[in-house]
């Protein structure tokens, strides 16, 4: 059976799922915000630190196979700041809720912030699936452009933004990003008809 959820309806235990798809996909980038560790402690430090009430969640059979998180204006991909200074401490959080987790100055905007798909479930259709849900989603509620941004080491998920209709806006290189395994970031946006 395949089902998608309301990122508020999610139980603590599809959270931890969620928490250890986006560690398999991002857990590179975002190994700066993460102290030393085994991979478990790092999930449950995103599980604490992640909002994923405006999200979108991907299941098989009662699995966690993909999540879109989004926000809109006013929302946050992460929880309060003085909510994850208590897992990462108050500079990374600081960091998080300045740089990263810029917020929407656009009304009739949303923004796709992570979207990821379990390792074994990629190509076959899911991450697909989750944006076309988030396009009907934010047309529901008038909202007529949809952005995300994808870094340069990822032509995979450029290719499929592309194909759903996503252009680029502009490209920024990110200083000492290499590290973290890319260069560049692409905007990109697509309108809703
Ligand atoms: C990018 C990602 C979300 C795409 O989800 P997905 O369910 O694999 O995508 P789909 O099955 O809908 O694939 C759509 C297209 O992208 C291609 N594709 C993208 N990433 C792929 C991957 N890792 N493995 C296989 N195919 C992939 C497919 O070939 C497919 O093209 P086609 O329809 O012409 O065959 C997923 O691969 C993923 O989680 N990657 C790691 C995290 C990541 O990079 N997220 C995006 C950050 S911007």
């Amino acid at each position: 059976m395949i089902e998608t959820i309301a990122g508020w309806a999610v139980t603590p235990e599809r959270r931890a799922e969620i928490s250890r798809i986006l560690y398999q996909a991002f857990g590179q980038k975002l190994a700066f915000l993460l102290r030393r560790g085994s991979e478990q402690e790092h999930i449950e430090t995103l599980d604490a630190i992640m909002n994923y009430a405006n999200g979108l969640v991907f299941a098989e059979n009662g699995e966690t196979t993909g999540v879109g998180l989004t926000k809109a204006r006013g929302q946050s991909t992460y929880r309060p700041e003085a909510v994850m200074r208590r897992s990462i401490g108050w500079l990374r959080a600081r960091i998080l809720s300045t740089f990263i987790d810029q917020s929407i100055n656009s009304d009739d905007v949303i923004r796709v912030d992570q979207l990821a798909v379990r390792e074994d479930r990629r190509g076959h259709g899911i991450g697909t699936t989750i944006l076309e849900r988030i396009f009907d989603d934010a047309r529901r509620l008038g909202l007529s452009r949809v952005a995300l941004d994808v870094v340069d080491s990822n032509p995979r998920a450029r290719r499929l933004y592309e194909s759903l209709g996503f252009r680029e806006i502009h490209t920024r290189r990110i200083p000492g990003a290499r590290r973290y395994g890319f260069r560049e970031v692409i905007d990109m946006e697509k309108r809703l008809d």
